[in-house]
């Protein structure tokens, strides 16, 4: 039954909430003020207590609703019972888990700024490499390694911006809906929201202790955030691994084999890949705790609060951990360009060369078809073909064919959004901006 090993965790909120509560009953004559006053007072001296360490939280009090109640009775007396008056635990924990979000969204936002901010750095510091482009993990086409990373940026954009959303839904007071039915009591809900930093007051009591749609938003958009972190992850553990060689991660977030002597892992990208699947588990299991509960409130709901806070401390962790990594990667421009000694990845461009030439695209791509086939079976690059050879496939092809290299490959990708260092630029100065706001 006890939820106090967790949900102390809102003695903050829980005591912000109650300070607002006995105050807005001041105000509206509901109780005097002078026991507002002393209330106030004994639930500061609570606070700080708890934050000196020196508040003993008692189990059989179940919750911290309750320990804070009780602590405020052996402080103040009597006067203690009149702070619960137009309120029940119901909304009261509505109201606690509402304030707990809206402070960790912000905190949200400023972590995945942070890694948007790394992985601006480092594209800038490696502005001009050119890497392999995949699909289905095949080399497709040339683009550049910024590019390739800005692509992160844009997905942890949207991440903020679900975080944003979720906010604008968060900042609905639900106290003074008491258990279920709303409070005999003539409250001013709206001060209460004021003074909580609420942007309105919820409009159905019973959706209102009952809701936990906000709880569900914040881990529905960590799940996307983790997701995307896993899917960097992969690669950043590709890209270390001998095969590829792409990049070096700092000391500090590779740790060596305690039996091969050879090896660096990358065990904080692996982690936060791993870590991935709690983050999802949170998300179905308040899903899955939620489906059949009948309004409004039921005791099934005191199972928000453990995947929450676990979800809230494994991202923004997690966000900590990859920002700081990424700033220690070192790129190897060598085993990149390396990797691309073969020059197939250019087959698009010497179709696309065959249209300038008047070619329908269709043919041009059969062309280049049977041309790249028989460069494969004579184990030659394109570069390394001579011009007569390029002429058993098409006359159009003239010496301009070997001006077709990996850089004007990229150069030539200048659409917006495309991987052309001008269009590359362009998006770097949004990116920096992006992360100002
Ligand atoms: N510990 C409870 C929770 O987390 C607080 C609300 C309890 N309300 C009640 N009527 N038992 O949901």
């Amino acid at each position: 039954m006890a939820s106090i090993p967790f949900d102390r965790r809102l003695y903050r909120q829980d005591i912000e909430g109650s300070i607002a509560h006995a105050r807005m009953l001041a105000r509206q004559g509901i109780i005097a003020g002078s026991d507002a006053e002393t209330i106030v007072k004994g639930l500061y001296s609570i606070r700080d207590e708890i934050e000196q360490g020196k508040f003993q939280f008692k189990t059989e009090l179940e919750d911290i609703h309750m320990n804070i109640e009780s602590a405020l009775f052996e402080k103040i007396g009597d006067v203690a019972g009149k702070l619960h008056t137009a309120r029940s635990r119901n909304d009261q924990i509505a109201l606690d888990l509402r304030l707990f979000v809206k402070e960790e969204i912000p905190r949200t936002v400023d972590g995945t700024k942070s890694l948007q901010a790394a992985l601006v750095e480092v594209a800038e510091g490696n502005k001009t490499v050119i890497m392999p482009g995949y699909t289905h993990l095949q080399q497709a086409q040339p683009v550049l390694l910024a590019h390739h990373l800005l692509a992160y940026f844009q997905m942890l954009q949207r991440d903020r911006e679900r975080f944003q959303d979720c906010l604008g839904r968060t900042e609905v007071l639900p106290l003074g809906s008491g258990a279920l039915a709303g409070v005999p009591y003539p409250l001013d809900r709206e001060f209460v929201a004021r003074e909580l930093g609420f942007k309105k007051v919820s409009a159905n009591s019973l959706d209102a202790v009952s809701d936990r749609d906000f709880v569900i938003e914040y881990e529905a958009a960590a799940a996307i955030t983790m997701m995307h972190l896993s899917r960097l992850a992969e690669e950043l553990v590709l890209w270390s691994s001998s095969e590829f060689g792409f990049i070096e991660m700092g000391e500090a977030y590779a740790t060596g084999s305690s039996i091969m002597p050879q090896k660096k892992n990358p065990d904080a990208a692996e982690l936060v890949r791993g870590k991935t699947g709690r983050v999802y588990g949170h998300l179905v299991g308040m899903l899955a705790a939620m489906k059949s509960l009948p309004l409004a409130y039921n005791r099934d709901l005191q199972e928000d609060k453990e995947g929450l806070f676990d979800t809230v401390d494994t991202l923004q962790s997690s966000l900590e951990v990859f920002a700081g990594m990424m700033k220690t990667v070192r790129v190897n421009g060598d085993r990149i360009a390396q990797a691309m000694k073969t020059d197939y990845m250019l087959a698009t461009d010497l179709a696309d060369y065959l249209v300038s030439k008047g070619l329908p695209f269709r043919e041009a791509h059969g062309v280049v078809g049977r041309l790249s086939q028989y460069a494969v079976s004579k184990g030659k690059n394109f570069r390394e073909l001579a011009l007569e050879e390029y002429h058993k496939f098409s006359p159009l092809f003239g010496e301009d064919v070997y001006e077709i290299t990996l850089e004007s490959s990229v150069a030539a990708r200048n659409v917006a959004g495309g991987t052309s260092p001008q269009q590359v630029e362009i998006a770097l100065k949004e990116a920096k901006r992006l992360i100002k706001e």
